[in-house]
């Protein structure tokens, strides 16, 4: 169970205002700030290598906690400055040529997507997407009909950014293992958020971002990239992070995830990311996801509720993303008045979802996202504003 005094208490930001934008940007509790700052205040008193070589441990600890939460190897773990620099590093491993197929979903983040049609036209890749069911997720069994001799990978989201369905990674896992197919999930929306064990779950890659779900810091990301698989990868660009200079003309990339890191990052971020994980552990990730859900069960019925409101999910498992729009009212005249009344929330516009929103909503939707800090009083004022707007 988590003690939501203590989990306010530590959440400096939660006395101001209620920020439902978990999705977006959640508010990061004490210890990581204070440990971003305390980095930052060493660079400054000592020089930023000779911090960086004092702050060894806390830097191990970032692939330790997220090896921990994810149920994989320390050293299946990179250190990315966001997750779609993770996802792009992944994908262009597998030196795709012209007529290669990837798979996706209709569900995929508008970043994501928008890579994808400009890889599509600088190689000439083939993109073959899924469309959504009408309960907004994507059937595994239908991908058998999308794989063939040319498709090099899948990527799906895990849970959408513009609504809260959750797609079946473990069953589309097991198919692309089945059929040897390289297996990209992003989890931006997911980690930190529900239980991801990546034991379960069959993929070569999985990738995410720290300042959603996670309450890391802004700037960073990871990705999981399954020791297999990996030797098998060849990262796009590299530095002398991910590679050996062995002789003037030779060189041998690293082992492991470590290959796809970088050698500058922000190290303060990395080392606040890795107190967030931490933070996220100690509460135990069943706990978080068991509260969510309770916390957006009550939202969706507290939002039905009222008349004129619409809830956009359209599956039953709930997600802490929960959209809806209220008939004759702008999405984003209704976000700008919970705003005004100290409510974060934001809005899934349809030009980021052009093959979902736009298929069906055809218009901004609001969205409010909500994490176990998050309690029924706040919803309960939410939704009073919502219905009086
Ligand atoms: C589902 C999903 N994927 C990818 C991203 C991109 O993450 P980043 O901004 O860290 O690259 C986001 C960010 O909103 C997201 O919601």
């Amino acid at each position: 169970m988590i003690d939501l005094k203590i989990a306010r208490a530590e959440t400096p930001g939660c006395n101001k205002l209620i920020h439902f934008n978990n999705a977006g940007c959640a508010l990061r509790p004490h210890s990581v700030i204070d440990s971003v700052t305390k980095h930052l205040q060493l660079e400054q008193q000592i020089g930023g290598y000779e911090a960086e070589t004092q702050a060894k441990e806390e830097v191990g600890n970032f692939y330790a906690q997220l090896a921990q939460l994810l149920n994989c190897k320390s050293s299946e773990i990179a250190f990315m400055e966001s997750a779609t620099r993770a996802w792009q590093s992944a994908l262009l491993s597998l030196g795709l040529k012209k007529g290669d197929e990837i798979i996706t979903a209709g569900n995929e983040y508008a970043g994501n997507y928008l890579s994808l049609l400009s890889i599509a036209r600088q190689i000439g890749i083939e993109i073959r997407t899924i469309a959504l069911e009408a309960d907004g997720l994507i059937k595994a069994e239908n991908m058998e009909r999308y794989l063939g001799a040319k498709t090099r990978a899948i990527l799906i989201t895990h849970i959408a950014s513009q609504r809260g369905d959750i797609q079946d990674i473990k069953a589309i896992g097991e198919i692309a293992q089945t059929k040897g197919v390289c297996f990209l999930v992003d989890a931006c929306q997911s980690v930190g958020h529900v239980p991801l064990d990546l034991q379960e779950i069959k993929c070569d890659f999985l990738f995410g971002t720290g300042r959603k779900y996670l309450r890391g810091p802004r700037g960073t990301g990871f990705l999981f990239a399954r020791s297999e698989s990996t030797a098998k990868y060849m990262p796009p660009v590299i530095d002398l992070q991910s590679a050996h200079w062995d002789a003037a003309e030779r060189f041998t990339i690293k082992e492991g995830a470590a290959r796809f890191e970088s050698f500058e990052r922000n190290l303060a971020g990395q080392i606040g990311l890795a107190r967030a994980v931490e933070y996220a552990n100690s509460l135990g990730i069943t706990n978080i996801a068991a509260r969510i859900q309770s916390l957006a069960r009550t939202m969706v019925t507290r939002l039905e509720a009222i008349q004129g409101v619409r809830v956009h999910e359209l599956s039953e498992t709930r997600s802490g993303i929960v959209t809806f729009s209220k008939v004759g009212i702008e999405a984003e005249k209704l976000q700008n008045q919970l705003h005004q009344q100290d409510v974060n929330t934001s809005i899934s516009k349809r030009s980021n979802a052009r093959l979902d929103l736009d298929r069906d909503i055809q218009c901004d939707v609001v969205r409010v996202s909500l994490h176990y800090y998050n309690s029924d009083s706040e919803i309960e004022r939410v939704v009073q504003l919502i219905e009086h707007y």
